[in-house]
């Protein structure tokens, strides 16, 4: 199975976190950011048209590596891997979640924010959690701190996160990549102005 780590090391470090107003906005988002360098795209599934949307790019746009996002029970983490999604992100822990990913074969990356949760997701096997929401659970300072304590934990901090502090993190070597939704403004999608989006993406 392809996994965020070997995409990121290759590609962009940064993991455009997309809330799709549309299903007809997945090809032309995924084609401008793609242009830019960001080849690991997560789609979360906080709106109907999310699986559809998956589904299609990853049909359509083999060469990315798509994610589903805001994965919380069972059902959307099974609907997610029928649609083939290549990684999940949840914005929590949960064992049996955890399990189930990895029963299919599927990277599982869920949120924490605390030493107590990460240790679990060690204890469970991840070598990557996302820490969320990442500018109150700590920020950089926090996952500098976990470096000595899991020094085989990576990290892929989303929430708060911008073009202006993200360097914060990725400058840290226990930052596997980091995420947030700034690359695809809602308001822009809406209106479908790639041409922002496009300019947006080239400044990160
Ligand atoms: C997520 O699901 O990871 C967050 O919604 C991203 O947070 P942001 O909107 O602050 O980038």
């Amino acid at each position: 199975a392809r996994t965020v780590k070997e995409f990121v090391k290759h590609n962009k470090r940064i993991v455009p976190v997309i809330t799709l107003p549309d299903l007809a906005s997945a090809i032309p988002l995924a084609d401008t950011l793609s242009s830019c360098g960001f080849q690991v795209l997560e789609i979360t599934l906080r709106t109907e048209w999310a699986l559809a949307a998956i589904a299609q790019l990853k049909q359509e746009r083999p060469g990315l590596l798509i994610g589903a996002g805001t994965v919380k029970n069972e059902t959307q983490l099974l609907q997610s891997i029928d649609a083939g999604a290549e990684f999940i992100v949840s914005p929590g822990l949960d064992a049996k979640l955890v399990q189930q990913a990895q029963s299919n074969n599927v990277q599982m990356i869920p949120g924490v924010m605390t030493p107590t949760e990460i240790m679990e997701a060690e204890n469970q096997g991840l070598e990557t959690v996302k820490l969320f929401p990442a500018s109150l659970a700590g920020g950089a300072d926090f996952i500098r701190s976990m470096a000595s304590v899991f020094p085989g934990m990576s990290f892929f901090p989303t929430g708060g996160i911008t073009e202006d502090n993200i360097n914060d993190y990725l400058n840290m070597p226990n930052v596997l990549c980091a995420g947030g939704t700034w690359l695809s403004p809602i308001p822009l999608l809406q209106k479908g102005d790639w041409n922002r989006i496009h300019e947006i993406a080239l400044r990160c």
